[in-house]
């Protein structure tokens, strides 16, 4: 037998996707405040940097939801979509699953919304699981089809909670004005939808929330995600070693946790492989080598990174990832200390890499983005 299959679930530490509360740390009070917002009827937002949890809150927020059985769940995330076409055809099939699960009936639903979207419905030579396609459109017709995928909403017997996942995907969309269509449509049925909108914060809120003039100014509670608690992730972490009848001590998770700013895509990373090890006492010796060896698998990923950037922008994340954070990029200190050469310079590497997503500012400090590629950098 498939030996990966028999241990698919020996992991508790989850690194894609959700599996189920048990393996969820924490998350209480955002979701109770997420329960809450929508309860009372307004929509949500949630934001943070990228890997901190927001799409695992979302499907954590959906398992709750699921067991109340009070409305149904559609999850779309809009990551490959670049226009409204796209937008349409990711919310439709997002619909259709969630029919699919809830109905023997839902072919003859869907048939109605695909048709209403003048696609057609197709069935996978192999599985026979049907699917739809609806051709590129014009923008007009992309903005006739939204309104038909929200009249199909609107015609059912039911309530509708929608996550929209990437949110600030909208932003690169040639239809500037999807914003404002989505808002008129939350309003026009918010007897029956509720949104759940999620993104990465730099983009998205220094382009959507922060501008009076934008639709989506203060129409939807905000919800800003941090890091999840040290003492809870400790806790957590502690407990699902116990559960292997494994051993774990306090001390070297918070060092761990320390190490890895107990941010969580990396923290999950870092103990699924611990975990992997399947030794039963863990020392410090061999949590320093499990992160070591993080490092080492990546290290030809990374150098190709030299490749991908300037000299200088090399030079600048170096300089960032040896300092941990920079709060003045400009200080003539830094600059010579590293190297950096003219301040006009060193400020197109700093935005560009920004835009790139390379690192982040928060708090007014610049920050490398992959924790673990900051642990390189910083050793070079
Ligand atoms: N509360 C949690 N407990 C345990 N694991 C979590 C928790 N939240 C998220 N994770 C895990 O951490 C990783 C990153 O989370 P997730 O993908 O939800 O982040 P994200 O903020 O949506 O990231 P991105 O901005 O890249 O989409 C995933 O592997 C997920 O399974
Ligand atoms: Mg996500």
């Amino acid at each position: 037998m498939n030996k990966f299959i028999v241990n698919k679930m020996n992991n508790p530490f989850v690194v894609y996707g959700y599996q189920s509360s048990e393996y969820f740390c924490d998350r209480k009070t955002e979701l109770d405040k997420i329960l809450s917002s929508l309860d009372n009827g307004r929509n949500i937002t949630l934001l943070s940097l990228r890997r901190i949890g927001k799409t695992g809150l979302i499907k954590h927020v959906f398992d709750h939801l699921k067991q109340r059985k009070t409305a149904r769940l559609v999850y779309m995330d809009i990551m490959p979509t670049s226009n409204l076409n796209d937008f349409v055809k990711e919310f439709s099939k997002a619909i259709m699953l969630e029919e699919k699960s809830r109905s023997a009936k839902y072919l003859q639903k869907i048939k109605n919304l695909v048709l209403g979207l003048r696609g057609k419905i197709t069935f996978d030579q192999i599985t026979g699981i049907p699917g739809f396609e609806i051709d590129f459109r014009p923008p007009e017709e992309s903005v006739k089809d939204l309104a038909y995928v929200f009249q199909y909403l609107a015609s059912q017997n039911a309530d509708y909670i929608i996550a929209v996942d990437e949110f600030q995907q909208i932003t690169f969309y040639p239809e500037k004005n999807t914003e404002a269509l989505l808002r008129a449509y939350s309003q026009q049925y918010s007897d029956k939808l509720r949104f759940i909108f999620s993104g990465s914060n730099q983009t998205l809120l220094s382009s959507m929330f922060n501008y009076y003039g934008k639709p989506f100014y203060q129409s939807s509670d905000l919800m800003y995600l941090d890091t999840i608690d040290k003492k809870k992730y400790a806790e957590f972490i502690q407990q699902h070693f116990a559960t292997a009848k494994r051993e774990i001590n306090y001390e070297i998770i918070d060092y761990v946790l320390d190490e890895l700013e107990c941010f969580t895509f990396y923290v999950q990373y870092y103990f699924n492989k611990l975990f992997g090890t399947g030794v039963k006492k863990i020392d410090k010796t061999l949590a320093n080598k499990v992160l070591i060896d993080i490092l080492n698998e990546r290290e030809s990923f990374y150098y190709n990174y030299k490749n991908i950037f300037s000299a200088n922008q090399f030079k600048l994340l170096i300089a960032i990832a040896k300092e941990g954070k920079v709060n003045q990029p400009n200080a003539v200190n830094f600059i010579r200390t590293y190297n950096l050469g003219p301040a006009s310079s060193l400020n197109r590497s700093l935005q560009s890499l920004l835009v790139k997503e390379m690192i982040y500012k928060k708090d007014n400090y610049y920050c490398i983005y992959d924790l673990f590629f900051k642990k390189w950098l910083a050793r070079l």
